[in-house]
Protein backbone atom coordinates (compact mmCIF):
# COMPACT_ATOMS: atom_id res chain seq x y z
CA UNK A 1 0.00 0.00 0.00
CA UNK A 2 1.35 3.09 -0.99
CA UNK A 3 0.06 6.33 1.03
CA UNK A 4 -0.57 9.40 -1.38
CA UNK A 5 0.45 11.32 2.11
CA UNK A 6 4.02 9.80 2.01
CA UNK A 7 4.05 11.16 -2.06
CA UNK A 8 3.28 14.78 -0.70
CA UNK A 9 -0.30 14.88 -2.25
CA UNK A 10 -3.51 15.49 -1.00
CA UNK A 11 -6.96 14.93 -0.83
CA UNK A 12 -9.66 17.13 -2.50
CA UNK A 13 -11.21 18.38 0.62
CA UNK A 14 -9.71 21.68 1.91
CA UNK A 15 -9.51 22.60 -1.37
CA UNK A 16 -13.04 22.37 -2.83
CA UNK A 17 -14.23 24.11 0.71
CA UNK A 18 -11.69 26.78 -0.41
CA UNK A 19 -12.05 26.94 -3.36
CA UNK A 20 -16.46 27.65 -2.72
CA UNK A 21 -15.62 29.98 -0.37
CA UNK A 22 -13.52 32.17 -2.55
CA UNK A 23 -15.89 31.91 -5.75
CA UNK A 24 -13.24 30.17 -8.35
CA UNK A 25 -12.60 26.28 -9.05
CA UNK A 26 -9.84 23.76 -9.52
CA UNK A 27 -8.06 23.17 -12.50
CA UNK A 28 -8.45 19.41 -13.02
CA UNK A 29 -5.94 18.55 -16.07
CA UNK A 30 -5.50 15.00 -17.58
CA UNK A 31 -2.21 13.96 -18.15
CA UNK A 32 -0.42 10.72 -19.81
CA UNK A 33 2.86 11.61 -20.03
CA UNK A 34 6.17 13.57 -18.67
CA UNK A 35 5.67 16.56 -20.72
CA UNK A 36 2.06 17.04 -19.75
CA UNK A 37 3.21 16.84 -16.48
CA UNK A 38 5.91 19.36 -16.53
CA UNK A 39 3.63 21.61 -17.98
CA UNK A 40 0.91 21.73 -16.22
CA UNK A 41 3.36 21.97 -12.72
CA UNK A 42 5.23 24.71 -14.46
CA UNK A 43 2.08 26.54 -15.06
CA UNK A 44 0.44 25.74 -12.00
CA UNK A 45 4.01 27.00 -9.84
CA UNK A 46 3.98 29.98 -12.19
CA UNK A 47 0.43 31.01 -11.01
CA UNK A 48 0.45 29.77 -7.84
CA UNK A 49 -2.88 27.47 -8.34
CA UNK A 50 -3.97 24.59 -6.90
CA UNK A 51 -4.20 21.76 -8.89
CA UNK A 52 -5.52 18.27 -9.83
CA UNK A 53 -3.60 15.83 -11.79
CA UNK A 54 -5.87 13.60 -13.24
CA UNK A 55 -5.48 10.15 -14.82
CA UNK A 56 -7.87 7.68 -16.93
CA UNK A 57 -7.99 4.19 -16.59
CA UNK A 58 -6.86 4.73 -20.57
CA UNK A 59 -3.85 6.85 -19.67
CA UNK A 60 -3.21 4.45 -16.46
CA UNK A 61 -2.74 1.75 -19.01
CA UNK A 62 -0.84 4.00 -21.36
CA UNK A 63 1.26 5.03 -18.66
CA UNK A 64 2.00 2.39 -16.28
CA UNK A 65 0.82 2.62 -12.65
CA UNK A 66 4.11 2.08 -11.16
CA UNK A 67 5.27 5.07 -13.26
CA UNK A 68 2.93 7.32 -12.93
CA UNK A 69 3.03 7.15 -8.71
CA UNK A 70 6.90 7.80 -9.04
CA UNK A 71 5.72 10.98 -11.80
CA UNK A 72 2.75 12.01 -8.77
CA UNK A 73 5.77 12.00 -6.61
CA UNK A 74 8.04 13.84 -8.87
CA UNK A 75 5.64 16.71 -9.46
CA UNK A 76 5.27 17.39 -5.73
CA UNK A 77 9.13 17.62 -5.82
CA UNK A 78 9.40 19.36 -8.98
CA UNK A 79 6.76 21.94 -7.61
CA UNK A 80 8.80 22.67 -4.44
CA UNK A 81 12.01 22.81 -6.53
CA UNK A 82 10.42 26.12 -9.22
CA UNK A 83 9.64 27.40 -5.77
CA UNK A 84 6.07 26.64 -4.21
CA UNK A 85 4.86 23.87 -2.57
CA UNK A 86 1.16 23.97 -4.39
CA UNK A 87 -1.44 21.63 -2.99
CA UNK A 88 -1.24 18.70 -5.73
CA UNK A 89 -3.95 15.98 -5.88
CA UNK A 90 -3.47 12.70 -7.65
CA UNK A 91 -7.46 12.02 -9.13
CA UNK A 92 -8.63 8.92 -10.88
CA UNK A 93 -10.70 10.17 -13.96
CA UNK A 94 -14.43 8.41 -14.47
CA UNK A 95 -12.94 4.92 -12.25
CA UNK A 96 -15.45 2.43 -14.11
CA UNK A 97 -15.46 -0.08 -11.18
CA UNK A 98 -14.48 -0.48 -7.56
CA UNK A 99 -11.37 -2.81 -8.25
CA UNK A 100 -9.79 -0.05 -10.61
CA UNK A 101 -10.32 2.57 -7.55
CA UNK A 102 -9.11 0.52 -4.97
CA UNK A 103 -5.98 -0.31 -6.86
CA UNK A 104 -5.48 3.56 -7.18
CA UNK A 105 -5.70 4.16 -3.81
CA UNK A 106 -3.83 1.37 -3.14
CA UNK A 107 -1.14 3.16 -5.45
CA UNK A 108 -0.63 6.85 -4.28
CA UNK A 109 -4.21 7.86 -5.64
CA UNK A 110 -5.30 11.08 -3.36
CA UNK A 111 -8.68 11.11 -4.88
CA UNK A 112 -10.80 8.76 -6.73
CA UNK A 113 -14.38 9.27 -9.24
CA UNK A 114 -16.38 5.87 -9.25
CA UNK A 115 -18.60 7.10 -12.57
CA UNK A 116 -22.10 5.08 -12.15
CA UNK A 117 -23.45 7.28 -14.10
CA UNK A 118 -24.81 4.67 -16.59
CA UNK A 119 -26.25 2.53 -14.07
CA UNK A 120 -29.90 2.30 -12.68
CA UNK A 121 -30.14 4.93 -9.64
CA UNK A 122 -30.16 2.42 -6.89
CA UNK A 123 -26.65 0.56 -8.89
CA UNK A 124 -25.16 3.71 -9.37
CA UNK A 125 -25.60 4.31 -4.90
CA UNK A 126 -24.37 0.94 -4.52
CA UNK A 127 -21.22 0.56 -6.25
CA UNK A 128 -20.40 4.42 -5.46
CA UNK A 129 -21.00 3.75 -1.19
CA UNK A 130 -18.62 0.87 -1.60
CA UNK A 131 -16.05 3.06 -3.39
CA UNK A 132 -16.52 5.90 -0.76
CA UNK A 133 -16.39 3.31 2.35
CA UNK A 134 -13.29 1.90 1.12
CA UNK A 135 -11.49 5.06 -0.07
CA UNK A 136 -12.31 7.20 3.59
CA UNK A 137 -10.65 4.44 5.39
CA UNK A 138 -7.29 6.09 4.11
CA UNK A 139 -8.93 9.61 3.58
CA UNK A 140 -9.13 9.29 0.14
CA UNK A 141 -11.75 11.51 -1.58
CA UNK A 142 -14.48 10.16 -4.09
CA UNK A 143 -16.64 12.00 -6.75
CA UNK A 144 -19.65 10.51 -8.03
CA UNK A 145 -22.00 11.38 -11.16
CA UNK A 146 -24.99 11.62 -11.51
CA UNK A 147 -26.69 12.35 -15.02
CA UNK A 148 -24.81 11.62 -18.33
CA UNK A 149 -22.89 13.48 -20.85
CA UNK A 150 -23.39 13.21 -24.69
CA UNK A 151 -20.39 11.69 -25.92
CA UNK A 152 -18.25 9.16 -25.04
CA UNK A 153 -17.18 8.78 -21.65
CA UNK A 154 -14.40 6.43 -21.42
CA UNK A 155 -16.21 2.95 -20.99
CA UNK A 156 -19.38 4.76 -20.55
CA UNK A 157 -20.89 6.24 -23.42
CA UNK A 158 -23.92 7.93 -24.28
CA UNK A 159 -25.35 9.10 -27.55
CA UNK A 160 -27.60 11.66 -26.15
CA UNK A 161 -27.25 14.04 -23.10
CA UNK A 162 -29.92 13.32 -19.92
CA UNK A 163 -29.40 16.12 -17.52
CA UNK A 164 -28.90 15.51 -13.90
CA UNK A 165 -32.04 15.43 -12.16
CA UNK A 166 -31.95 18.10 -8.79
CA UNK A 167 -34.67 16.02 -7.70
CA UNK A 168 -31.99 13.40 -6.77
CA UNK A 169 -28.91 14.80 -5.98
CA UNK A 170 -29.78 15.58 -2.25
CA UNK A 171 -30.71 11.47 -1.70
CA UNK A 172 -27.48 10.29 -3.47
CA UNK A 173 -25.12 12.41 -1.11
CA UNK A 174 -26.61 11.61 1.35
CA UNK A 175 -26.63 7.83 0.88
CA UNK A 176 -23.11 7.67 -0.66
CA UNK A 177 -21.20 10.07 1.38
CA UNK A 178 -19.52 11.16 -1.98
CA UNK A 179 -16.86 13.94 -1.50
CA UNK A 180 -18.35 15.57 -4.71
CA UNK A 181 -21.01 15.38 -7.45
CA UNK A 182 -20.25 15.53 -10.92
CA UNK A 183 -23.06 16.98 -13.08
CA UNK A 184 -24.37 16.80 -16.33
CA UNK A 185 -25.57 20.69 -18.00
CA UNK A 186 -24.52 20.75 -21.22
CA UNK A 187 -21.21 19.90 -21.36
CA UNK A 188 -19.68 16.78 -23.27
CA UNK A 189 -16.57 15.39 -23.63
CA UNK A 190 -14.15 15.03 -26.50
CA UNK A 191 -13.63 18.41 -29.64
CA UNK A 192 -17.38 18.72 -30.99
CA UNK A 193 -19.45 18.62 -28.29
CA UNK A 194 -21.95 19.56 -30.85
CA UNK A 195 -23.02 19.10 -33.61
CA UNK A 196 -23.32 22.64 -36.27
CA UNK A 197 -26.80 22.11 -36.25
CA UNK A 198 -27.14 22.70 -32.71
CA UNK A 199 -25.56 25.80 -33.10
CA UNK A 200 -25.63 29.12 -34.54
CA UNK A 201 -23.08 31.18 -36.40
CA UNK A 202 -21.69 34.89 -35.27
CA UNK A 203 -20.75 37.43 -37.60
CA UNK A 204 -16.86 35.30 -37.89
CA UNK A 205 -19.03 32.35 -38.93
CA UNK A 206 -17.54 30.74 -35.83
CA UNK A 207 -20.15 27.97 -34.16
CA UNK A 208 -21.61 29.40 -30.89
CA UNK A 209 -22.95 26.45 -28.86
CA UNK A 210 -26.25 26.35 -26.91
CA UNK A 211 -25.94 28.02 -23.38
CA UNK A 212 -25.38 25.97 -20.59
CA UNK A 213 -28.10 24.89 -18.42
CA UNK A 214 -27.50 27.53 -15.35
CA UNK A 215 -31.02 27.06 -13.78
CA UNK A 216 -30.45 23.07 -13.40
CA UNK A 217 -27.20 24.35 -11.60
CA UNK A 218 -28.79 26.46 -9.28
CA UNK A 219 -31.64 24.16 -8.69
CA UNK A 220 -29.02 21.62 -7.61
CA UNK A 221 -27.17 24.29 -5.55
CA UNK A 222 -30.64 24.56 -3.70
CA UNK A 223 -31.23 21.15 -3.02
CA UNK A 224 -27.20 20.50 -1.49
CA UNK A 225 -26.35 24.44 -0.38
CA UNK A 226 -22.36 24.26 -0.04
CA UNK A 227 -21.41 20.78 -1.80
CA UNK A 228 -18.46 20.15 -4.17
CA UNK A 229 -19.70 20.25 -7.88
CA UNK A 230 -17.94 19.50 -10.48
CA UNK A 231 -18.05 20.05 -14.02
CA UNK A 232 -16.49 17.71 -17.09
CA UNK A 233 -16.46 17.75 -20.93
CA UNK A 234 -15.02 21.85 -19.86
CA UNK A 235 -12.52 22.30 -23.29
CA UNK A 236 -13.43 25.58 -24.67
CA UNK A 237 -11.95 23.77 -28.11
CA UNK A 238 -9.98 27.00 -28.87
CA UNK A 239 -10.30 28.17 -32.37
CA UNK A 240 -6.52 29.56 -33.02
CA UNK A 241 -5.04 25.89 -32.24
CA UNK A 242 -7.85 24.37 -34.57
CA UNK A 243 -6.75 26.18 -37.66
CA UNK A 244 -3.33 25.66 -36.81
CA UNK A 245 -4.17 21.88 -36.91
CA UNK A 246 -5.72 22.09 -40.23
CA UNK A 247 -3.44 24.41 -41.88
CA UNK A 248 -0.65 22.10 -41.30
CA UNK A 249 -2.62 18.90 -42.59
CA UNK A 250 -5.02 18.70 -39.57
CA UNK A 251 -9.00 17.17 -39.80
CA UNK A 252 -10.68 19.10 -37.27
CA UNK A 253 -14.13 19.77 -38.78
CA UNK A 254 -16.54 21.75 -36.43
CA UNK A 255 -14.99 21.29 -33.82
CA UNK A 256 -16.90 23.21 -30.82
CA UNK A 257 -16.07 23.61 -27.15
CA UNK A 258 -17.64 25.19 -23.93
CA UNK A 259 -17.24 29.33 -24.13
CA UNK A 260 -14.74 30.56 -21.90
CA UNK A 261 -17.33 32.82 -20.18
CA UNK A 262 -19.56 30.37 -19.14
CA UNK A 263 -16.88 28.52 -17.68
CA UNK A 264 -15.65 31.78 -15.41
CA UNK A 265 -19.52 32.27 -14.62
CA UNK A 266 -19.92 28.35 -13.36
CA UNK A 267 -16.96 28.62 -11.19
CA UNK A 268 -18.48 31.37 -9.11
CA UNK A 269 -20.77 28.69 -7.99
CA UNK A 270 -20.76 25.70 -5.91
CA UNK A 271 -18.77 24.26 -8.96
CA UNK A 272 -15.06 23.86 -8.04
CA UNK A 273 -13.62 21.69 -10.15
CA UNK A 274 -13.06 22.02 -13.86
CA UNK A 275 -11.91 18.82 -16.16
CA UNK A 276 -9.81 20.15 -19.08
CA UNK A 277 -8.00 17.32 -21.16
CA UNK A 278 -9.31 18.01 -25.45
CA UNK A 279 -7.86 21.54 -25.18
CA UNK A 280 -4.19 20.55 -24.04
CA UNK A 281 -4.50 17.70 -26.70
CA UNK A 282 -5.19 20.73 -28.99
CA UNK A 283 -2.70 22.89 -27.84
CA UNK A 284 -0.33 20.19 -28.18
CA UNK A 285 -0.84 18.31 -31.48
CA UNK A 286 -0.82 22.12 -32.94
CA UNK A 287 2.49 22.53 -31.99
CA UNK A 288 3.72 19.41 -32.59
CA UNK A 289 1.97 19.90 -36.48
CA UNK A 290 3.81 23.28 -37.17
CA UNK A 291 7.00 22.02 -35.82
CA UNK A 292 7.17 19.32 -38.42
CA UNK A 293 5.50 21.67 -40.88
CA UNK A 294 7.84 24.58 -40.44
CA UNK A 295 11.12 22.58 -39.78
CA UNK A 296 11.06 19.49 -41.73
CA UNK A 297 14.79 18.63 -40.70
CA UNK A 298 14.10 18.09 -37.25
CA UNK A 299 13.94 14.88 -35.80
CA UNK A 300 15.16 15.23 -32.38
CA UNK A 301 12.23 14.73 -30.01
CA UNK A 302 12.98 17.65 -27.38
CA UNK A 303 12.64 20.13 -30.66
CA UNK A 304 9.10 19.31 -31.34
CA UNK A 305 7.87 18.12 -27.60
CA UNK A 306 9.83 21.24 -25.80
CA UNK A 307 7.35 23.28 -28.21
CA UNK A 308 4.24 21.68 -27.25
CA UNK A 309 5.30 21.48 -23.35
CA UNK A 310 5.88 25.35 -24.04
CA UNK A 311 2.02 25.78 -25.72
CA UNK A 312 0.79 23.72 -22.94
CA UNK A 313 2.14 25.21 -20.54
CA UNK A 314 0.60 29.04 -21.72
CA UNK A 315 -2.65 27.41 -22.34
CA UNK A 316 -3.16 25.88 -18.32
CA UNK A 317 -1.46 29.17 -17.29
CA UNK A 318 -4.41 31.07 -19.51
CA UNK A 319 -6.92 28.85 -17.73
CA UNK A 320 -5.64 29.37 -13.93
CA UNK A 321 -5.78 32.99 -14.73
CA UNK A 322 -8.86 33.68 -16.91
CA UNK A 323 -11.04 30.96 -16.42
CA UNK A 324 -11.07 29.27 -13.81
CA UNK A 325 -9.70 32.15 -11.14
CA UNK A 326 -7.34 29.88 -9.08
CA UNK A 327 -4.20 31.73 -9.87
CA UNK A 328 -2.70 33.21 -6.35
CA UNK A 329 -5.11 30.81 -4.90
CA UNK A 330 -2.08 28.37 -3.25
CA UNK A 331 -0.67 31.28 -1.54
O1 LIG B 1 -13.15 12.14 -19.98
C1 LIG B 1 -12.26 11.53 -20.58
C2 LIG B 1 -10.89 12.09 -20.61
O2 LIG B 1 -10.79 13.09 -21.58
C3 LIG B 1 -9.88 10.99 -20.77
O3 LIG B 1 -9.85 10.48 -22.06
O4 LIG B 1 -9.96 7.99 -21.82
O5 LIG B 1 -8.95 9.06 -23.85
O6 LIG B 1 -7.76 9.13 -21.66
P1 LIG B 1 -9.10 9.07 -22.36
P1 LIG C 1 -12.86 17.68 -22.35
O1 LIG C 1 -12.89 16.60 -23.39
O2 LIG C 1 -13.87 18.73 -22.62
O3 LIG C 1 -11.49 18.25 -22.17
O4 LIG C 1 -13.29 17.01 -20.94
C1 LIG C 1 -12.36 16.31 -20.16
C2 LIG C 1 -12.98 15.57 -19.05
O5 LIG C 1 -14.12 15.76 -18.68
C3 LIG C 1 -12.15 14.57 -18.37
O6 LIG C 1 -12.87 13.85 -17.43
ZN1 LIG D 1 -14.92 13.53 -17.90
Amino acid sequence: MVSYKDLGLVNTRDMFAKAIEGGYAIPAFNFNNMEQMQAIIQACVETSSPVILQVSSGARKYANQTILRYMAQGAVEYAKELGKNIPIVLHLDHGDSFELCKSCIEMGFSSVMIDGSSLPYDENVALTKKVVDFAHQYDVTVEGELGVLAGVEDEVSSEVSHYTSPDEVEDFVKKTGVDSLAISIGTSHGANKFKPEQCTRNADGILVPPPLRFDILKEIEKRIPGFPIVLHGSSSVPQDMVAIINKYGGALKDAVGIPEEQLREAAKSAVCKINIDSDGRLAMTAAVRETFATKPAEFDPRKYLGPAREWLKNLYMHKCKEVLGSAGKAE
